[in-house]
């Protein structure tokens, strides 16, 4: 039967750039496990979003003195960005500032009010009398009421992951000006835990093989007892409470971020013209909920986020075997929650506030991406805090990825290229190396699977690497450079089965490293054949004799130690691209200020895709039967190309020879009048006593002559 899943990583607050204890917590492991299972068949999708609201961004947006709107669409554009960039897959990457997302969260909140799970309490809360404000979450630190560390914030502790109320804190000040708050009463809607007691004790019971920690975690939480906990507070960025006495106040962050898993999937489903379409992923009692994240999430996905979920539900389960069959058109509970530990950096506590944090769009401007990824693979923090050591990272990236499987596919698709012109030679006659090759291969995808299976990402990167290892030894002891020209049949045969191992570690290296895979597909000639294999089927596959390579070049530049020490000296320090971003920023609010135009102001990222560049013309005519349209023959530094430009009334074909003209070489090539138009010539135009005068963009004549080609912006 098709495996059926509903895959999340938790969803970033857009208030950062995304960095490597992201990742190494909620997302990578995520999108391996899905890029996994989609090869298996399953029935998958995976979904995630910015998570914009809450006071993470709106200390943000004070701290920067601009809007929570300004903060979240900045970095939900670099979260996307980024996310990109290392190839993470989701299916829908969604943000809880849309409306979808408030009406959503709204519903479930009368709901759950409507049967009686929300209370309203007259409460005495932090007041800060400086700042005049109310102090929820991040704007109070102090001391943790449960495990007594300094620099708990106002509503969860970083240290023991705790929840509690800030009046709770001992030793409590305002983070914005280091006052100590005073105490003032407010009116707040709490979820009402302590009617879920029982049936989160009965649904935890009824989940198995949850990770220790997991477990751990909610056990103690249960035990101590559940509490009524706010779920509202006074701010002005948020999804607002809709009670009419709700004015001025909005949910919690924690209420409304999860339901953002259900949104993002609306949004998915209406994306896809079916908007029913995510009902059967979170009412289907045989989907699984899978919720990948990091352990200071565990109390908000173990124990509330259940309750917010069943306090959906018709009636309350008291059993575990009430969850066997969840309850009709019930929304599903995680079905498992992944939860790893942190990271650390070079052996410190990874912390952006000092920027001791490695940023995912820093690192792939030096580094390939499948670097990235491979390295965090072998260090994820699964069972405890792991290390991210740049010296271990060369190591790691130099003598495993590069020296084992690099030079796997290196050595085979060179020699075939060499000596068997560059066609897949066939398979001949086994012998016992070879079988023992194949049945490697047969094995290697359930071994790496079972680990998968099971969230041991780690494991599963072992044994894949244990597959490219056997490929070396392989081929080391059929040693083909000495059958070539001893044995030509065995060498063809050594040389087909390497080219089979290879086409299936594009397989069953593709979760872990999916541009290397690509590239690799590509290079044996097998794009298309690789891509519609199956996990399982991948571990049979026989290279078709006779295939031709693709461009053969090696799968991989080595990492010097230059880079990393760069990086090393990086931490700690200003990171310079904030500055930049902050000053881009301000100067984009000051245009906006000032806009005159009707267009939309763009971000640079989007006008440095204009490829602008100077150009000569080399030839011009009139174009045939028009009045308007010169076609003009340009030098562009690369070759030369037409453009057909509309200014025939202004130029005559004599007047453009020679003139240096500033060219859009990377505008589409449109057909105009029969002619293949390829880019646009840049020049300005306004209408004076009623006709079009056009006037050339040329450049500055008296200064020294730029060659064509050179950039323009
Ligand atoms: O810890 C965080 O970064 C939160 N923004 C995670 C939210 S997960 C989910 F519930 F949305
Ligand atoms: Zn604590």
């Amino acid at each position: 039967m098709t495996e059926k899943l509903l895959v999340t990583s938790a969803l970033p607050y857009a208030n950062g750039p995304l960095h490597m204890g992201h990742l190494a917590g909620a997302y990578l492991p995520a999108d391996i496990y899905v890029r996994y299972k989609r090869l298996t068949g399953a029935d998958v999708i995976y979904i995630c979003g910015s998570d914009e609201h809450g006071v993470p961004i709106t200390i943000r947006a004070d701290t920067e003195g601009v809007s929570p709107r300004h903060i979240v669409d900045r970095y939900h554009a670099m979260l996307k960005e980024a996310f990109n960039a290392l190839a993470f897959s989701f299916d829908n990457y969604s943000r809880t500032s849309l409306p979808l997302h408030a009406e959503l969260s709204q519903e479930f909140f009368l709901k759950a009010h409507e049967r009686g799970y929300i209370t309203k309490h007259t409460t005495e809360q932090l007041y800060c009398p400086h700042c005049k404000r109310f102090l929820p979450d991040r704007y109070v630190e102090g001391t943790c009421p449960v495990c007594g560390k300094a620099g708990a914030r106002g509503d969860q502790c970083e240290h023991c992951g705790n929840w509690y109320d800030a009046v709770k804190l001992t030793d409590p000040h305002c983070k914005i000006c280091g006052e100590t708050p005073e105490v003032r009463k407010t009116t707040h809607w709490y979820l009402d835990l302590r009617k879920f007691q029982k049936p989160l004790e009965a649904y935890l019971k009824s989940r198995k093989d949850w990770k220790e920690n997991v477990v751990n975690f909610c056990s103690k939480m249960l035990e101590r007892g559940l509490e009524e906990r706010p779920i509202t507070r006074d701010l002005d960025w948020g999804v607002p409470v809709p009670l009419p006495e709700g004015e001025g106040k909005v949910f919690y962050v924690w209420f409304d971020a999860p339901i953002g898993y259900i949104s993002s999937t609306r949004e998915w489903a209406e994306g896809k013209g079916k908007p029913d379409l995510w009902k059967e992923y979170w009412t289907d009692a045989e989907r699984k909920l899978v919720h990948f994240i990091g352990k200071d999430n565990i109390v908000f996905h173990a124990i509330v986020w259940p309750a917010v979920l069943m306090a959906q539900w018709e009636r309350l389960p008291q059993k575990e075997k009430d969850f066997e069959k969840e309850l009709k058109g019930a929304y599903n509970l995680p079905y498992h929650i992944p939860a790893n530990e942190f990271l650390n950096i070079q052996g410190r506590k990874l912390s952006t506030s000092q920027n001791w944090a490695i940023w995912a769009h820093e690192v792939v401007k030096t580094f390939d991406a499948d670097f990235v990824r491979y390295y965090l693979s072998c260090i994820l923090p699964e069972t405890q805090d792991s290390n991210w050591d740049w010296d271990e990272f060369m190591v790691r990236v130099n003598q495993e990825l590069v020296d084992i499987l690099g030079n796997l596919i290196n050595r085979t698709l060179t020699f075939v290229d060499k000596y068997f012109d560059g066609k897949i030679p066939q398979r001949g006659e086994l012998g016992e190396l070879d079988s023992w090759m194949l049945e490697r291969m047969a094995k290697a995808p359930r071994l790496i699977g079972e680990s998968l299976d099971h969230f041991r990402i780690r494991e599963g990167l072992h044994r894949m690497m244990d597959l490219a290892r056997a490929g070396n030894k392989f081929y080391n002891d059929k040693e083909p450079w000495r059958t070539r020209t001893e044995d030509p049949a065995d060498c063809a045969t050594t040389m087909n089965i390497t080219c089979s191992v290879i086409a299936e570690l594009c397989v069953v290296a593709s979760p872990y490293l999916p541009f290397l895979a690509e590239r690799t597909a590509r290079m044996l000639g097998l794009g298309e054949e690789i891509a519609k294999l199956g996990w399982e089927e991948a571990g049979h596959f026989a290279v078709p004799p006779g295939t031709e390579l693709g461009e053969v070049s090696m799968p991989f530049t080595k990492v010097e130690p230059e880079q990393v020490e760069e990086q090393k000296a990086r931490l700690g320090k200003p990171p310079q691209e904030n500055h930049r971003e902050k000053a881009q920023d301000k100067q984009l609010k000051i245009t906006k200020e000032k806009k005159v135009s009707g267009k939309e102001n763009i971000p640079y990222e989007d006008f440095a895709k204009l490829d602008l560049r100077v150009a000569t013309v080399k030839a011009c005519e009139k174009v045939a039967g028009t009045d308007k349209l010169l076609k003009v023959t340009l030098s562009d530094g690369e070759g030369e190309r037409t453009v057909v430009a509309g200014m025939a009334e202004s130029y005559t074909p004599e007047e453009m020879m020679g003139k240096k003209v500033v060219l859009l070489a990377n505008l589409e090539p449109r057909l105009m009048r029969g002619i293949v138009s390829e880019g646009m010539i840049l020049a300005g135009s306004a209408t004076i006593d009623g006709k079009e005068k056009i006037v050339l963009l040329t450049l500055d004549g008296d200064k020294p002559e730029l060659p064509d080609g050179s950039d323009v912006d």
